[in-house]
């Protein structure tokens, strides 16, 4: 982590960065640079500091909790002066850092009245790109993700019963999940039935599931912090061979993206190798990005690229989700995990080669 954060000094003028926590959501980064679980420690400060130890600010409440570790250093504030004292007295330099992706306004208003003589400046992308590269452990937590998203999937044909709804299907598939050692979802689990997998980002809804109907799922879990985030297409009854087609097509659409993975290569050329297959033998522009990177959010960096150039490195994890949507047939979208690798990619999770038929 120490090097880390040399590396994160080494690209930004910033002598601190301040990431912070708040009520309702938390800051990625805060567990990275920590590693305390990130659904906790709320309100409290980290600040990253140019050769120094970073330092952890927060309540008496959260305080108690926060273990050991020679990563950081630990203040404990007894009220909301004593963190602006404890602030104005350990942050350094003139200029501040800030994941500006992740500040409400009325905060950086605060922090700019705190600090009238300092400059900040947004470290949101050098932030999110010091995390595109995974450790070996973290690269382990996603594939462990995946496994436990894959395995859930396995025992869809056991969940699923005729006449349930998307959202009853949702819940058995979370369950399960969690009985397999998700800590969490990804993201609220996509459920769409018929005509509804025809919107990709469809709201599982109380729509019944019937017979000799096609289902997307769009189902992604945490474990440790780290997300998987799968796409897999199943049908109620004996797939009819339009659909069948229909999705070995958009495999290939996916293997022709997959072959533009690997270090240096870009994840451009992914999209426009799974598009132009797309438009030549669906008659379709791709209407999403070709994926997105993968870590402890659900879309972390490399993200809304649609196409823009991105070199690959070797040890960033993405997704690659072509997919096809017709608001007679439905949708089918297939998405798989991918770890980035010197030679190409490593994949995390396989999408099987066929529809699976589930009753
Ligand atoms: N799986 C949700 C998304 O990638 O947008
Ligand atoms: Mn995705």
């Amino acid at each position: 982590m120490k090097n880390k954060i040399k590396e994160l000094f080494s690209e930004i003028k910033a002598e601190t960065i301040i990431i912070r926590n708040y009520s309702n959501f938390s800051d990625p980064n805060f567990f990275y640079f920590t590693q305390l679980y990130r659904e906790k420690y709320e309100n409290n400060f980290l600040l990253l500091r140019k050769n120094k130890k970073a330092l952890i600010i927060c309540s008496a409440l959260e305080g108690a909790g926060i273990p050991f570790s020679k990563n950081y250093l630990v203040r404990i504030a007894k009220s909301r002066k004593e963190f602006e004292k404890i602030l104005k007295k350990e942050v350094k330099g003139k200029i501040i850092g800030l994941n500006l992706d992740l500040t409400p306004v009325n905060s950086l208003k605060k922090l700019k009245k705190l600090f009238k003589r300092k400059k900040f400046i947004d470290v949101s992308l050098v932030l999110q790109k010091t995390r595109a590269v995974k450790t070996e452990k973290e690269i382990k937590k996603i594939r462990q993700a995946c496994e436990i998203t894959e395995k859930t999937f396995s025992k869809i044909k056991k969940l699923f019963k005729v006449g349930m709804t998307e959202l009853e299907l949702a819940t058995a598939l979370e369950f399960q999940a969690k009985k397999f050692g998700a800590e969490d979802l990804a993201f609220p689990l996509i459920v769409a039935s018929g005509k509804n997998s025809a919107v990709p980002h469809h709201n599982t809804s109380d729509k019944k599931i019937r017979k000799n109907e096609l289902i997307l799922i769009d189902f992604g879990i945490k474990y440790k912090g780290y997300c998987s985030d799968l796409t897999r297409i199943f049908f109620t009854g004996k797939t009819p061979v339009k659909l069948d087609k229909l999705y070995s097509q958009v495999l290939e659409a996916k293997t022709l993206a997959e072959k533009e993975l690997g270090q240096g290569k870009d994840y451009a050329k992914a999209f426009e190798k799974a598009d132009y297959f797309l438009q030549k033998n669906l008659k379709q522009k791709l209407m999403h990005d070709i994926g997105h990177g993968l870590g402890l959010e659900v879309h972390d960096f490399p993200k809304k690229n649609f196409g823009k150039k991105m070199p690959l490195k070797a040890g960033m994890v993405l997704t690659i989700e072509p997919g096809y949507y017709n608001k007679k047939i439905g949708g089918i979208r297939i998405e798989d995990d991918y770890l980035i690798t010197k030679k190409g990619f490593r994949k995390l999770s396989n999408a099987p080669k066929k529809i699976a038929e589930i009753l």
